[in-house]
């Protein structure tokens, strides 16, 4: 598995304690930016980079992390394909990906603590789509997109 990350400059210190995680575990990680706390960046910037990596495949998953992990997200599922969850809980966490095949996933850093943070990252990474009867509705999502993009 190779999961993209991204971030603004309010979520650069949670994407530096999920490359620490990914890289304890092994995970294959690529990294779209932003480089520094200090710098005020654009977030819809990096959510577009992490989001058209998915759907072009360089990455199986994308990981995107700004102050609240709002901004970012919105602008991530605006890329046809994307489905980017922003998650503050571990529950919502595994349904994200058990029902709604979340191909992102938003974190807050002023949102959450690090622990939780990286409790949700864990959960979410080794959660399955669980496919059935939440096909079907995702395949919804898809349809609606596919609408409007005419
Ligand atoms: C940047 O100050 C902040 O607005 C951004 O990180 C994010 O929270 C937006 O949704």
């Amino acid at each position: 598995m190779k999961i993209g990350l991204g971030c603004d400059h309010g979520g650069y210190n949670l994407k530096l304690d999920i490359i620490n995680f990914l890289q304890s575990k092994d995970i294959e990680y690529i990294d779209y930016g932003t480089n520094n706390a200090n710098e005020s960046v654009d977030y819809p910037v990096f959510g577009e980079k992490v989001a058209n990596a998915v759907v072009n495949t360089e990455v199986d998953y994308g990981i995107v992390c700004c102050g609240t992990g709002i901004g970012i997200s919105l602008a991530a599922n605006k890329v046809p394909g994307i489905r980017c969850a922003v998650v503050s809980d571990v529950f919502s966490a595994k349904m994200s990906k058990a029902h709604n095949n979340a191909n992102m996933l938003a974190l807050g850093e002023r949102v959450l603590g690090k622990g939780l943070a990286l409790e949700i990252v864990e959960t979410w990474i080794n959660t399955e789509f669980e496919g059935d009867r939440h096909l079907r509705r995702v395949n919804m999502i898809d349809d609606i997109e596919n609408k409007h993009n005419k």
